[in-house]
């Protein structure tokens, strides 16, 4: 048998997998083997439309033969090598998010998470470098140690809603209780506000506070955009008060809303974005990038990963960015509008509101179960994902055609509508 070949039935996987797994994941009824553009296949070969990319993942579909070769070529190169030397993946990766961001450098992590435990850490040490005086006999080190509240800036602001990881750094960011269940006591020095709200931004504007951490579309709280105005008033508020403005882009990013990363639509200058997910086309790949002011903060020793900005990762997003070109972005735009339209067109009674931007859209039910529509939307073969309490959720492949679109949402109708 050649490594990669499967030779076992979707039921011997499943049964498997209940036995030798952790059980941490809520998963629908269904084994995936392979994929072509945006449709999967079971074991038994049963199609799938793929509305979700493995959570805005795959970027550039499946079965993408450039990417596929780019990385093959890597790893026969050389697969990985440690962050102590220099290597021309990393290298011509951070080039190419600097020159499409317009920022200054870039940090490679592993995933979403440690992007944002990064991006926080820098926002902590830009304050520290800033703000911390030493009492007069200890150095500044050795005051912070022994005095944690000597750096009079350390607190973050983020949203109600947000989603920044699961670490318990990104959860104590994280503005939802239910994924803070269970995992007390959380890192200190994290507060959120309610989302589009200014005012109650402003009164939370202590003179502790370092950061605003913002994600520009709420994903996993339900697919809610900013507000264009709330975004820019955030930015200034961010300028006058030497508070660093810290946007998670990890769904939003690469391509997803419309544009490379989604601050480039709102008219913001951010001082670190993360990015992760799409970046590597299905490779784990995160990062921060950071601006002129924030690209000097993190030093030797101060952060370091193992697996960041490995080789065969950075070719496969070499190759997810040149493929994600002006052209390619403008249509991501279009489709959204698409599915938008012809969401709208149903007029289906019970659905809400649809939200969103470019492929990352939400459709909020009125009194209905997004899981159940979800699942009826699986046993016909698409797979969408749910978000917040109310929203169905859409993450197809950038690259999807409109034939597969069409194919997709007459299941999505048919399940709404009960058909099926
Ligand atoms: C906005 C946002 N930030 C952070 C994360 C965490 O990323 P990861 O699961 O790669 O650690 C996610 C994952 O869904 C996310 O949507």
């Amino acid at each position: 048998m050649l490594n990669g070949e499967n030779t076992m039935t979707s039921n011997e996987i499943k049964t498997l997998d209940q036995q030798k797994v952790m059980q941490t994941y809520a998963r629908f009824d269904v084994v995936i083997e392979r994929g072509e553009g945006a449709t999967v296949y079971s074991p038994e070969g049963k199609e799938y439309i793929d509305f979700s990319s493995g959570i805005g993942v795959n970027s550039i579909g499946y079965g993408n033969k450039k990417w596929a070769d780019a990385i093959y070529k890597q790893a026969m190169k050389l697969q990985h090598i440690s962050n102590l030397y220099y290597s021309e993946p990393y290298t011509k990766l951070a080039e190419t998010l600097t020159k499409r961001t317009g920022m200054k450098n870039v940090f490679f992590s592993n995933a979403g998470a440690d992007a944002n435990e990064g991006m926080i850490k820098l926002a902590r040490k830009y304050s520290f470098d800033k703000y911390c005086t030493p009492d007069s006999s200890s150095s500044v080190i050795a005051s912070a140690r022994s005095n944690p509240d000597s750096n009079p800036r350390s607190t973050i602001i983020s949203l109600v809603q947000s989603f920044h990881g699961r670490t318990i750094t990104t959860l104590a960011a994280t503005g939802q209780e239910t994924f803070h269940n269970y995992f007390f006591p959380f890192t200190e020095g994290f507060k959120h506000v309610v989302a589009n709200d200014i005012e109650a931004l402003k009164k939370e504007l202590t003179n502790d506070v370092c950061a605003i951490l913002v994600e520009l579309v709420q994903g996993e709280g339900g697919v809610l955009p900013l507000c264009l105005d709330y975004a820019k008033e955030v930015s200034k508020l961010c300028k006058e008060n030497d508070l660093l403005l810290l946007i998670d882009e990890v769904q939003t990013g690469v391509g997803r809303t419309g544009t490379l990363f989604a601050f480039q639509q709102y008219g913001i200058d951010p001082d670190v974005i993360s990015f992760a997910k799409g970046i590597a086309g299905g490779l784990p790949l995160g990062g921060f990038i950071a601006n002129e002011k924030c690209s000097k903060v993190l030093t030797a020793g101060t952060h370091a990963t193992t697996f960041g900005g490995n080789p065969v990762a950075a070719a496969g997003a070499i190759e997810v960015l040149e493929q994600l070109d002006i052209e390619t972005l403008k249509e991501v735009t279009k489709k959204g509008e698409y599915i938008k339209e012809t969401v709208k067109s149903w007029g289906i009674d019970y659905i809400g509101e649809i939200r969103g931007k470019g492929l990352m859209l939400g459709i909020s039910l009125i009194d209905a179960v997004p899981r159940e529509i979800a699942q009826k939307c699986v046993d016909n073969g698409l797979l969408i994902l749910t978000a917040g309490a109310d929203a169905l959720r859409m993450l197809p492949p950038l690259t999807i055609t409109y034939e597969e679109l069409d194919k997709g949402l007459k299941i999505l109708m048919n399940a709404l509508e009960g058909k099926e």
